[in-house]
């Protein structure tokens, strides 16, 4: 069923509160569990939720603290919890088969070495995607001196959306259709777990940290009034200098950090946030529109856009030291990297600690698009089918959009910690059947 669009008012996903602190750390507690929900009007949902809220609570860190979270699973599933976007060691970054039991609890630690927007979320065997849809699913924001240091909004002025698609049956649960190993294209565009939310705004500057929590939908940000969205964010934090664009691409697991500027508009303008829609999604009724924003009342802005945020050094091709290539492909009736479904006893690159690398990433084909994602490193891209990157993706990435027939390079430095970690597609679907693999940096590990 399709609910009135613009009827409710945007959540925000409480702060979480840490248990306790001491001279280093905070220690937080998430408690995964079940719930009944009222996401349709009039209509129950059953969630699997974190502290019983989807998305999550949102855990707000300041860089170069250590937090340590106590996930407790009582989900009646085997869960693991990813925290994406930090550079955690190997026990604690939520390994596919290093799973909770139901019943039991683990406690990940995190040691925040980066500013930036984060989002944890499951990560379990086989499973990522249904758990994911089905609630699993939070925001983790690190801060730094640098940052907040900055004149940038703040406070109630800097906003999370988590933008997510569902389908559901006519009684209001959730649609997961496990033998569809395509993707799952919902007809409802949820922001914060709303469908279709509405933000009262006042006609100043806003930051929001726009994170694409869907399964398998991309999607193509635009003002409905033609405005630049001003983006000072990527995956890895701060750019080095805001980039003005009108529309912008984001994949699943990307993140972008966004100003948009309400203060050309008077009092009673409502302003759509949209989607313009890209290659091999599924459109619907609905799917075009996402968010409105009212602008409904007067205050002055202290806040303001440095044209210098964050210094950015670009890693030097001539710096590699090795070229690997990565080719996403459908063959088998599985999703497959390099010919290869996911294999835990497989390792299929071994790099030095500190290593500067270029890595190749290809698909073949027009019928699939794949947001490729690394744990461990953040990486630049260089080109993309022998363009540069889009001017907004010119900052350090975690996820890069695999468009169709695209082929493209990306350079990092590995580290900064040896293990095993895994790479796959994040459309979900893809990554559960069998879009994933692993490398290994430096000599420890299996
Ligand atoms: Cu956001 Cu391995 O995932
Ligand atoms: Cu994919």
């Amino acid at each position: 069923p399709q609910p009135r669009r613009f009827q409710v008012k945007l959540p925000l996903p409480p702060v979480l509160n840490p248990v306790r602190s001491d001279a280093t750390t905070d220690y937080y507690q998430i408690e995964m569990q079940k719930n009944q929900v009222e996401i349709l009007p009039g209509l129950t949902t059953e969630i699997w939720a974190y502290n019983s809220i989807t998305p999550g609570p949102t855990i707000k860190q300041r860089r170069d603290r250590q937090s340590v979270v106590r996930f407790i699973n009582n989900v009646g599933t085997p869960t693991s919890v990813h925290l994406h976007g930090m550079a955690s060691l190997p026990q604690y970054d939520g390994y596919a088969e290093d799973l909770i039991p139901p019943g039991y609890y683990k406690n990940y630690i995190y040691p925040n070495n980066r500013a930036a927007t984060m989002w944890y979320h499951d990560h379990a065997i086989h499973d990522t995607a249904r758990n994911v849809y089905m609630g699993l699913a939070g925001m983790y924001i690190v801060q730094d001196d640098l940052e907040l240091g900055l004149p940038l909004p703040k406070g109630e002025y800097d906003v999370p959306l988590v933008i997510q698609d569902k389908l559901f049956t006519n009684n209001g649960s959730f649609i997961f259709d496990h033998d569809n190993h395509q993707g799952l294209m919902g007809d409802v565009i949820l922001v914060n777990g709303a469908p279709y939310p509405r933000m009262e705004v006042a006609n100043r500057k806003y930051r929001f940290r726009v994170l694409n929590a869907s399964n398998s939908r991309s999607y193509r940000l635009a003002l409905s009034t033609g405005d630049d969205l001003i983006v000072i964010g990527t995956d890895g934090g701060l750019m080095s200098a805001p980039v003005r664009t009108k529309d912008l691409r984001i994949g699943m697991g990307e993140r972008y950090e966004l100003i948009v500027d309400f203060s050309k508009y008077s009092i009673g303008t409502q302003i759509l946030l949209q989607n313009l829609g890209l290659p091999n999604n599924k459109d619907y009724d609905g799917t075009r529109q996402i968010l409105r924003f009212d602008v409904v009342r007067q205050e002055t802005d202290n806040s303001s856009i440095p044209s210098q945020l964050r210094s950015f050094q670009p890693l030097v091709a001539s710096s590699a030291v090795a070229t690997r290539r990565w080719t996403f492909e459908h063959r088998n009736d599985r999703w497959e990297i390099n010919g290869n479904g996911w294999d835990k006893n497989r390792v299929d690159a071994r790099i030095g600690l500190g290593n500067t690398e270029i890595w190749e990433i290809i698909t073949n084909g027009r019928d699939w698009f794949h947001p490729v994602h690394f744990h461990l490193f953040d990486f630049q891209i260089l080109e993309r089918s022998s363009q540069p990157p889009l001017p907004y993706e010119r900052g350090w990435k975690d996820v890069v959009y695999l468009g169709e027939d695209n082929n493209i390079r990306i350079i990092a430095r590995f580290g900064p910690h040896n293990g095993k970690y895994m790479m796959h597609c994040h459309n979900t679907v893809h990554e559960d059947h069998d879009m994933m693999t692993q490398f290994e940096v430096g000599s420890g590990g299996a």
